[in-house]
């Protein structure tokens, strides 16, 4: 790490301070610097994603950003004469992965020295992990953070030109950048995000330091997009940011997640889903707007995180057990027909068997449609990292298996209600197992692998269900 000199590494505690800005309106305008222009031409690139939706978005717009720069698309990484790894920090074994590959890539630089291996996301916010990845993965020769994506053009131009490794990382104040380009996976479903960032600080979790504060887009400019895919002929868009409900808190507007939501309906695309929910900020006009609207997927996703008050307070989640369930209930009695989903930690620091106990009775109550459930994974510099833990990992791992005991038994109660109903697909392209199956998503989220004489990938159709497993259907198309 000899040729540090020429950067500063990223800093946890930087990111933690918050200011609201009263200048936030203020939003950049994405645009390609005139000597970037041409700098992919004749080269290939290959971007590795790894973690939640936000990145898969942002890889999205690394894509449309290289793909303006002259840089072609390519299927493997060893046939690139660029690699970025897009990162995610939220549990350790995501870090591990991404370790693994840099040492696997160390082979494609030996073959082609001019090759340039990048590390962006979440783990390039933190300093420990940057700093390994200099000491140890010399291959790594630009990182760059998760503020710093619009920069992308000038810092390949800058690590074209250079000896030294190309590091630059935000860790304090980061704006939103609009106009940048996005080559969408899909031309029938897109990522949209809404906001970016995290105020919430939930004690185990990094992301508030990773991706900086809540930072609105204006509503204009989402409904704008929206529009555009619309008359692109998307069939579906997926609202993303870290807490939807938070929408617009950070920005003067008069306008919260429900004026959002409703606008966005009144687009008139055929399909709305947002992710994640926080329950902390779901109100009761975001719930009358689901309601009101039949192009609002009734598909929610509520991450609970554990069922006992006193965890949730050691989290910092800002409800109780009681408020989660009243909510819940709500919603449920608001939205006829919704699939509920969540996301659950076990092994808290110190969570005893009570506790742990009253995450499967609050479960019981809400019978979900399908949970994300986790062991807790200690992260550096949160503030659940430095409690103490007296519960051995095997402990951990057998509650896991409990609860996950009752997470397929609740899946497949309610899936087995949907034998030989008819629901709405969208259709997504050929199953992943069996290449003469169509897969697509109902309404409510779930995954339907069924036969048809044809469907066209972003076609509606109606759908058969005939065999109930777990966690998606088998199903013939009802054919007109
Ligand atoms: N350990 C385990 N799970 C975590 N999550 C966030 N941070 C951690 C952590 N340190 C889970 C939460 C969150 C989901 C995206 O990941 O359940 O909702
Ligand atoms: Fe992490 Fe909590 Fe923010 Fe979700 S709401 S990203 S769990 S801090």
């Amino acid at each position: 790490m000899k040729k540090s000199d020429n950067y500063k590494l990223p800093s946890l505690k930087d990111a933690v301070r918050r200011r609201r800005d009263p200048e936030a309106e203020q939003k950049e305008e994405f645009s390609l610097p005139l000597e970037c222009k041409d700098l992919g031409k004749g080269k290939t690139f290959y971007i590795r994603t790894h973690g939640c939706q936000a990145n898969e978005h942002d890889s999205e717009t690394m894509s449309g950003i290289l793909k303006e720069m002259g840089y072609v698309a390519v299927d493997e990484a060893k046939d690139a004469d660029l690699i970025i790894v897009n990162t995610c920090a939220i549990r350790q074994n995501a870090e591990e992965k991404v370790f693994g590959e840099f040492g696997a890539f160390m082979e494609y630089k030996r073959k082609n020295p001019d090759l340039i291996i990048g590390m962006c996301g979440c783990m390039a916010q933190e300093e420990k992990t940057v700093e390994r990845v200099l000491t140890t993965y010399p291959q790594v020769n630009l990182i760059f953070g998760t503020h710093n994506i619009y920069r992308l053009p000038e810092l390949l131009y800058k690590a074209y030109h250079t000896d030294h490794k190309t590091v630059e990382v935000i860790s304090g104040q980061a704006e939103v950048v609009e106009g940048m380009p996005a080559s969408r996976k899909d031309k029938h479903k897109a990522w949209v995000h809404i906001m970016y960032g995290c105020d919430k600080f939930c004690t185990y979790c990094i992301v508030p330091y990773t991706r900086g504060k809540e930072r609105s887009r204006r509503i204009g400019d989402i409904v704008k997009e929206v529009k555009a895919l619309k008359d692109e002929g998307y069939k579906e868009v997926c609202l993303l940011g870290q807490n939807v409900n938070a929408y617009g808190l950070d920005l003067d507007m008069q306008h919260g997640f429900a004026d959002l939501l409703e606008a966005c309906a009144l687009t008139g695309i055929e399909r709305i889903r947002f992710m994640t929910s926080h329950p902390r900020n779901f109100d009761e006009e975001t719930i009358d707007i689901i309601a009101k609207y039949p192009n609002i997927m009734p598909q929610i996703h509520l991450p609970v995180q554990s069922g006992s008050s006193a965890i949730l307070k050691k989290m910092n989640r800002g409800y109780d057990r009681e408020r989660y369930l009243s909510l819940f209930d709500e919603i449920k009695a608001k939205v006829p027909g919704a699939c509920f989903t969540t996301d659950i930690i076990v092994g808290f620091p110190n969570e005893t068997e009570e506790e742990f106990e009253e995450t499967l009775t609050l479960y019981d109550h809400c019978q979900f449609d399908n949970a994300y459930t986790f062991i807790y994974s200690p992260r550096i510099g949160t503030p659940a990292a430095a409690m103490e833990d007296e519960i051995s990992q095997e402990e951990k791992e057998k509650r896991l298996l409990r609860l996950n005991e009752k997470v397929k038994y609740y899946a497949h109660m309610h899936n087995e209600k949907y034998q030989d109903q008819i629901v709405e697909v969208l259709v997504d392209g050929f199953s992943k197992k069996d290449k003469n199956v169509y897969a697509g998503y109902t309404k409510g989220g779930k995954l339907v692998n069924f036969t048809a004489n044809h469907a066209e990938v972003g076609e509606l159709c109606n759908v058969k269900i005939n065999v109930c497993h777990s966690f998606s259907f088998n199903g013939e198309k009802v054919e007109d």
